[in-house]
């Protein structure tokens, strides 16, 4: 039967095909969202529209009332200007933890973290129990935020689990670096032997839901695929099904602290402006950090099936499904 469901960042990357996919298994939809783009979107996919901020919290306390499953999917790695990680994530997460907890129907609450929490751990498997180790601030600010999910379920307020998600890969997602590799003009930074989990769409959203359906209360799930490459290995995959070419890796060229200070100086003018920048310092760590991580817990403990488990299939399908 349909349960009534309330996602924030409901409009986002992994929000919208999230919110399909509740609507086509029968589930009776909510989303936040604070446009009217994002109004339509939802609109049009038959979810009922949560006009809001993460700062309202009268929107919110709509949103999560007579919820039995909530999703809280908004955030990310910065918003524009002073829009901090800290602010979305962190603050976001505690926010909405006030409007959730308590609420009696309420029997998952699934928050959306990421294999950031981890830094940089030379290509080591990690489990989920290892200790967060973030070094970037959008790491910390998720790593804050499990901490406030944690408590909360601790305390008895809220049915919290963890979804520690890899990076997302799909029609659109920027880092496929679809266009900048079809152009044969993609730079990154490091040398391309690091790991960077990864996770197709279609996997993510439907791990998030076997997550909230069997996901154990104030636990961790990681959410990537089985198979977890180098970075230029990934991309390779890319330029082999696009026609184009594999980017460059730029460390052998500029040394690291040089890249780190310019990324820092450009975050500090762009967000000056009000504006938000995509060169910044936590950018080039995600790009060069390595780690792998485990998904025994999601294939045993939970019975999760993989469309793609390894890039190898998941990438040509997502180029396959644009012809
Ligand atoms: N994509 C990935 O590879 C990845 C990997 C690991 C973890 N994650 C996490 O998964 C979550 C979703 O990621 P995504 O890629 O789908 O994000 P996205 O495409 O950037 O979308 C962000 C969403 O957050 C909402 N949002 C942002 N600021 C908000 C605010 N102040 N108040 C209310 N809503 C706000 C936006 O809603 P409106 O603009 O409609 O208001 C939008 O729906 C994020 O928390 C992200 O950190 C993502």
């Amino acid at each position: 039967m349909g349960e009534r469901v309330f996602v924030t960042g409901a409009t986002g990357r992994i929000g919208l095909p999230l919110v399909r996919a509740l609507r086509a298994a029968g589930h009776e939809v909510a989303g936040l969202t604070r446009t009217d783009a994002g109004s339509e979107a939802l609109t049009a996919l038959g979810a009922q529209v949560v006009r809001g901020n993460m700062d309202d919290a009268e929107a919110l306390r709509r949103g999560a009332e007579g919820a039995e499953v909530v999703y809280h999917l908004a955030g990310g790695v910065r918003g524009p200007g002073r829009i901090t990680p800290d602010l979305l994530n962190r603050r976001g997460t505690e926010l909405v933890i006030a409007a959730c907890a308590g609420v009696p129907s309420l029997r998952a609450f699934v928050y959306a973290s990421s294999c950031a929490v981890y830094g940089d751990r030379s290509n080591l498997w990690v489990e989920e129990d290892f200790e967060p180790s973030p070094n970037t601030r959008y790491g910390r600010s998720k790593a804050d935020a499990e901490a406030l999910v944690r408590a909360s379920t601790a305390r008895g307020d809220l049915p919290g689990i963890i979804a520690r998600i890899a990076a997302v890969y799909g029609k659109g997602f920027p880092f496929m670096m679809e266009e900048p590799i079809r152009a044969g003009r993609g730079l990154l930074p490091g040398e391309g032997r690091n790991h960077v989990p990864t996770i197709h769409i279609d996997d993510c959203v439907a791990a998030l839901q076997v997550i909230a359906a069997k996901g154990r209360r104030g636990e961790a799930y990681h959410v990537a695929d089985r198979a977890q490459p180098q970075i230029k290995e990934l991309y390779a995959l890319v330029a082999a099904a696009t026609g184009g070419r594999a980017p460059t890796f730029w460390s052998t060229y500029i040394p690291s602290y040089v890249q780190l200070s310019a990324a820092r100086q450009n975050e500090r003018l762009w967000s000056r402006l009000g504006v938000k920048p995509r060169f910044t310092p936590d950018n080039i760590r995600h790009y060069t950090n390595s780690v792998r991580l485990r998904t025994e817990r999601l294939a045993k403990e939970l019975g999760f099936g993989w469309k793609y488990p390894d890039p190898k299939d998941g990438v040509p399908a997502v180029f396959a499904s644009n012809a």
